[in-house]
């Protein structure tokens, strides 16, 4: 069975799925992108995901491809044709092909790519078992919140974290502190039961997920704190995990060579995936604004 991708107006097998060379988020990382959990047939947080696409679009000066509704049936007409209902679903915006010029270019044409691919949600070990981290220097530009193509740093912090036989690096500020993961939100749990995250600020990326858990938190009374921490606070938590359309919850066991806890995933963190799972599956009320 081919696969397709979606890639500007046409589904087409994603082997020859492709854009022109002089597309911009080819040349100058001028796009931004979305990623969306398909569990069970539900696309998770999805209202979410596309209003931080509006607004990633926006703080560079572009507008969306084409109606939002428009994208969600064809995310669905892709999910079908390509015959999954557990998947990662990714889309990218960019500004489209044009001559190599740094300015914006006139009267071009949004380029709109949309692919699919097959993920198992369902005992997944890495919940199971947990993800070591390692910490790393946040060599990034200074608007993090926006959803952009331009991963480099992100990239190379998490082929450190390989390199160390980690999972996930989170990265580090110039004041010492723990901004997020290269790819997910960072988050503990003090030995007091504190959940804590870093604010949402220009600083990071805010996530839909942790959006989504803020709430969730909040619902089951756990105290939460929105405030910077270091790596010296992880290593002293009771807990720590990730979160990520991708990663959902998974529990951070191990960073920087420390076990967090006793070594195994903290029962704060279980219950929030599983609850979070249960969110996904609608079971537990309206899915959450973004924006708000
Ligand atoms: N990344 N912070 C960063 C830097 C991220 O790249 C991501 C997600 C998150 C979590 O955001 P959300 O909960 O909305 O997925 C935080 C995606 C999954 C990726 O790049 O693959």
């Amino acid at each position: 069975m081919p696969r397709y991708a979606f890639v500007n107006g046409a589904y087409l097998p994603h082997e020859d799925a492709a854009v022109h060379i002089e597309d911009r988020g080819f040349q100058f990382a001028d796009g931004v992108y979305e990623v969306i959990a398909c569990i069970h047939g539900n696309l998770a947080d999805e209202r979410g995901h596309y209003e931080r696409l509006e607004r990633s679009l926006r703080e560079l000066g572009m507008g969306m491809p084409m109606q939002r509704e428009a994208i969600q049936l064809i995310v669905r007409e892709l999910l079908r044709r390509n015959r999954l209902q557990n998947a990662i679903v990714y889309m990218q915006v960019t500004r489209g092909a044009a001559k190599r010029e740094f300015p914006f270019p006139k009267n071009v044409r949004q380029s709109l790519v949309i692919t699919t691919r097959p993920f198992r949600f369902d005992d997944n070990p890495k919940i199971k078992t947990g993800i070591k981290a390692v910490t790393v220097p946040d060599m990034r530009w200074k608007r993090r919140d926006i959803k952009t193509v331009a991963l480099l740093p992100q990239v190379l912090a998490k082929q450190k974290a390989v390199e160390q036989g980690a999972n996930e690096a989170w990265m580090v500020d110039d004041q010492g502190f723990i901004t997020e993961g290269s790819s997910s939100n960072a988050w503990i749990v003090t030995r007091e039961g504190v959940l804590v995250t870093r604010k949402a600020t220009t600083d990071i990326l805010r996530g839909v997920t942790r959006t989504a858990l803020d709430k969730i938190g909040r619902e089951l009374q756990i105290r939460i704190e929105e405030r910077s921490f270091r790596p010296e606070e992880v290593y002293e938590a009771a807990e720590a995990f990730v979160s990520a359309a991708t990663a959902l919850v998974t529990p951070v066991v191990e960073i920087d060579g420390h076990k967090i806890g006793d070594g195994k995933p903290g029962k704060v963190t279980l219950r929030l995936y599983e609850e979070y799972r249960a969110y996904v599956a609608g079971l537990r009320g309206e899915q959450v604004t973004w924006t708000a």
